[in-house]
Formats: C-alpha cells, sequence, structure tokens
C-alpha cells in the first residue's frame, strides 16, 4: 500500500483524518494541546468527562488536561488505575466502570485515556464495556502510544494465559497527541516507543525506512521537528492500514509484524519484565531473519532492520527459551488459525503479509538469534 506523505509545513498543528464512515476521527499532533480547551472534542449534550490515568502520569498531566475539560463539561471525573502491564486486567476495569456507577454517569459521559498504551488500552474496553459503549477520547502520552495503540480502536486486557486476549474494537472520538506530554516520558520508555515507529517504514513505507536511518540521532535527541515527522508519518500510515481494514481481516495484520514473538517473550518472562517495543524490537529482528529464511527479502535488508534496532538500543537477542516454551504461547496469538501459528514476514522493503511458515524453520532462526 502506498500513501504519500503530507508536506510537513510549518503548521504547528497537525490533523491525521483516519476514514471509517460513521466511526471517522481525527488524529490531532502538536505542542501544548492538553492546556488548549478548543482541542477538546465534546459529544453534543455530554454533561460528564471523566479522565482515566495512573499516579505517575497524572501527577505531571492530568491538572493540565483536567482544567481544559472543565470549560467544556459540567463535571470533570478522574480515576487513576495502577501503573504497569500487570494491571491491564479486570481489576482496573472494575475500578473505572465502579466509579462510573457511583457517580450516576450515563451514556454520553466521554472517557479520556490519559497515558500509555496500558491506560489507552483499558481505558478504551472500559469505554466499550460501560452501558454497552460510551464515547472516548484518547490521550496518549507515550511515543508508543502516539504513533500506536492509541489509533485504530484495539481495546482489551491482558489473561494470564494470552497477551491482549479479551478485548473489543471501540474506535475514539478522537486521538490528541500532546508532544510536550514525551518530556517527562523515561529514556527507555521513549526508546521501546520507537520499535513501532521503525515498524512502519519496514512494513509500510521503504522511504521512510531510508528517512530513519538518516534521521535517527536527531530522534533519540528528541528534536521536536524529527519527532513531529516521525509521529505523524507513522499516525498516516496507520491511519492508512485501519482505514481499508479495521476489523483485521487482512492487511491490518501486518501491524503485528515481530508482535507473534514479542507476545510470547513478554508472557513468559512475567508481563512488565520486558517493555512491549523491546520485545516488538526483538521479534522485528526474528521476523527479519524469517524472512530471509523465506527468500524474501535479502540479508542486507534484514541487516538495516537490525542495525537501526541496534542503535536505538533496543534488544535483538531472545531471552533463553525452549520451542516448547514459544510454541506454546505463539499458538494463543490472535492471528492464528486453527491452531496453527500465523507469522508477519517482509515480503519486500515496505511490504508484508502474513503466512503460516514450517515450526522447524522458525525454531532455527531463534536458535540462531540466540546463539545456540
Ligand atoms: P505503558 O502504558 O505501560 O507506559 C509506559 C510507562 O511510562 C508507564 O510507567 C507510564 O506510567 C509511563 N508514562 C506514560 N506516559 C508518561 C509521560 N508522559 N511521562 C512520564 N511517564 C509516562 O506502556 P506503552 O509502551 O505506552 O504501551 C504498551 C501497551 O500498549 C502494551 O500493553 C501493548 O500491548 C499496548 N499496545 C496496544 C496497541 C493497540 O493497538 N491497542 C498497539 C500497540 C501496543
Ligand atoms: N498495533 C496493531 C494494530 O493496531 O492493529
Amino acid at each position: 500500500m502506498v500513501v504519500s506523505p503530507k508536506p510537513l509545513g510549518e503548521a504547528s498543528i497537525a490533523r491525521v483524518p483516519i476514514a471509517l464512515g460513521p466511526r471517522s476521527y481525527d488524529i490531532v499532533i502538536g505542542a501544548g494541546l492538553l492546556g488548549q480547551p478548543q482541542h477538546w472534542p465534546e459529544l453534543a449534550g455530554a454533561q460528564t468527562a471523566v479522565v482515566v490515568s495512573n499516579p505517575t502520569v497524572a501527577a505531571y498531566h492530568a491538572d493540565a488536561l483536567t482544567a481544559s475539560l472543565k470549560q467544556r463539561y459540567a463535571r470533570c471525573l478522574r480515576v487513576d488505575i495502577a501503573d504497569g502491564e500487570q494491571h491491564k486486567n479486570w481489576a482496573s476495569i472494575d475500578a473505572i466502570t465502579s466509579l462510573m456507577l457511583r457517580m450516576a454517569c450515563d451514556r454520553r459521559t466521554t472517557l479520556f485515556a490519559l497515558g500509555g498504551g496500558v491506560v489507552g488500552d483499558v481505558t478504551g474496553f472500559a469505554a466499550a464495556c460501560y452501558m454497552r459503549g460510551v464515547p472516548l477520547v484518547q490521550v496518549p502520552t507515550t511515543l508508543l502510544a502516539q504513533v500506536d495503540s492509541s489509533v485504530g480502536g484495539k481495546t482489551g486486557i491482558n489473561h494470564a494465559l494470552g497477551k491482549n486476549m479479551i478485548g473489543a474494537f471501540h474506535q475514539p472520538m478522537a486521538v490528541v497527541c500532546d508532544l510536550d506530554t514525551l518530556n517527562t516520558l523515561p529514556e527507555r520508555e521513549y526508546r521501546s516507543g520507537l520499535a513501532e515507529v521503525i515498524k512502519y517504514g519496514v512494513i509500510a513505507d521503504s522511504e521512510f525506512l531510508v528517512w530513519l536511518e538518516a534521521n535517527m540521532p536527531a530522534l533519540l535527541r528528541r528534536d521536536r521537528r524529527a519527532l513531529t515527522h516521525a509521529v505523524r508519518r507513522s499516525c498516516e500510515l496507520k491511519a492508512a492500514v485501519v482505514a481499508s481494514d479495521e476489523r483485521e481481516t487482512g492487511l491490518r495484520a501486518t501491524l503485528n509484524l515481530g508482535h507473534t514473538f514479542a507476545h510470547a517473550i513478554e508472557a513468559e518472562m512475567g508481563y512488565g519484565a520486558w517493555l512491549h517495543g523491546e520485545a516488538v524490537a526483538c521479534g522485528m529482528v526474528l521476523a527479519s531473519s524469517l524472512s530471509v529464511s523465506l527468500g524474501l527479502v535479502s540479508q542486507a535488508f534484514a541487516q538495516r532492520v537490525k542495525s537501526l534496532i541496534v542503535q536505538v538500543g533496543l534488544p535483538v537477542v531472545p531471552p533463553t527459551m525452549s520451542w516448547a516454551q514459544w510454541a506454546s504461547w505463539m499458538r494463543v496469538d490472535k492471528k492464528a488459525d486453527a491452531g496453527v501459528i500465523q507469522y508477519v514476514v517482509i515480503d519486500a522493503p515496505g511490504r508484508a503479509s502474513v503466512r503460516a511458515v514450517p515450526d522447524a524453520l522458525v525454531a532455527t532462526v531463534i536458535a540462531d538469534a540466540s546463539g545456540g
């Protein structure tokens, strides 16, 4: 799929539309947006806004958002869920929905997910469930959430038997990416988000991959111009994929490059031990090697992907796990078809697809990457 980049321009606010018919919305990208009430959408007749965050993010950013929302809503409530991937669970859904019931929130109550992918996925799922669905606005505050998890309507929680296995599609009314929120993001989290940025270059836009190779030093020092382009281009590419395959019947699955391996790593190591982006980075190295083994791309291309990941300081060597451990987790991946594991492979620079691959080949790729 070819999606032309929009000219960058000097405008401080970019809007990336995501075309989904009656569920269409904009991703708004800019600096200082939390404190600008005019950017906050409002459902006609809505009285109540609920800001869901966690204590870490709320300490930095909740006051600015609630001050803006108080100018648009009669009532602005707040609830924090515990911080961490291990809290992407039913207890967090219960915390949100219990507050909403106690406070007599109605069907027009709008949830604002202020945080990274964990807050976004949990809040989105709570919005999908409360009274069978209430409006949602995503306010992503990690790089990973701004370029990926806040866009496209996938919401959900983890289960002890598999990551992201309980959830719903529930599109937000808007995604508002305030680039200033990234100023407080820890370095390890920022680098983890760069994994998903690299992903778009590998699967959807080989020119963007070249741009990333040239601009990674600027991105690593969080240069605002480079960062704006990376967030915007990533959102444009994701918006195009989601618009053509909202429910993941085909193309959207390619956004999961490396994720089959990554989910196995995250689950086996214990949620939170490896950051999601770290596991995805390692998974992308494995997926690149698999694509080389299948004769789809050159070793030189796989090396380019690996070099970028190394430059960002993300892991390229998987943890020690037996094939039985890998396989047991990968079989509960949502892409699995009748128990057969499906992998995203790179067909060519900037193009990917999904297919089954013989276990022996995958096991060899993992063993080689593990140095075994
Ligand atoms: P996260 O939500 O756990 O956030 C990472 C850490 O950064 C947390 O400790 C958080 O409190 C902190 N933080 C967030 N914003 C901050 C800020 N501005 N300043 C300081 N600290 C801040 O992790 P993540 O990487 O954002 O998201 C990972 C999650 O996203 C995973 O659960 C993954 O499965 C999910 N995900 C979902 C989708 C989707 O389409 N729904 C896509 C990709 C990933
Ligand atoms: N992050 C994968 C997707 O949104 O489909």
